[in-house]
């Protein structure tokens, strides 16, 4: 028997003023994003802002359906948008935040499983880690080196080779 650990290290800051002015612009774009999801059902309103490799910054905030599991994720609406406006451009840095009318949006939040999922691919095909910067409307930062470090043992297109 062997055993095997994952570990990983992240960034955290204070606040967005601690961030580089670069970081700080992509954070605030995602927080104004949050102001176009759609989430009458929820009520929580998700932004991403990415930085892509040929320096245009690409947008996605949640889009929520009365039929549930329709609605889809800010991350996998900018990664369509991404992927259509500029095919085989890779991203260097997802920043996401969110508001709520519900609870406060005082600490970061990470992508959901699904995302993380669909992220990981993204990444993969374009051999291009993407950074992560995780906030809320206010409050600490995380930043993430590489989003491949939040899915272990990430199932990949390598298995249906
Ligand atoms: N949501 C996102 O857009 N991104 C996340 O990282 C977490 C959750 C959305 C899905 C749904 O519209 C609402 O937030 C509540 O789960």
């Amino acid at each position: 028997m062997k055993e095997q650990k994952f570990e990983f290290t992240f960034e955290i800051y204070d606040s967005i003023d601690e961030l580089s002015e670069t970081d700080q612009r992509l954070l605030s774009e995602a927080r104004n994003v949050t102001k176009t999801a759609y989430a009458p059902y929820s009520n929580f309103f998700v932004g991403a802002a990415a930085k892509l490799s040929n320096g245009e910054i690409v947008i996605g905030s949640n889009q929520e359906n009365a039929s549930f599991p329709v609605g889809i994720c800010a991350e996998r609406v900018l990664l369509g948008a991404a992927s259509s406006l500029y095919p085989g451009t890779a991203i260097e840095t997802m920043a996401i935040s969110y508001e709520s009318k519900i609870v406060k949006s005082d600490h970061p939040i990470s992508p959901c499983g699904m995302c993380r999922q669909a992220l990981q691919e993204v990444e993969g095909r374009m051999q291009k880690p993407i950074r992560l910067i995780l906030s809320g409307m206010q409050g600490k930062v995380f930043i993430i080196q590489s989003v491949s470090q939040l899915l272990p043992l990430a199932f990949t297109s390598q298995e249906l080779a």
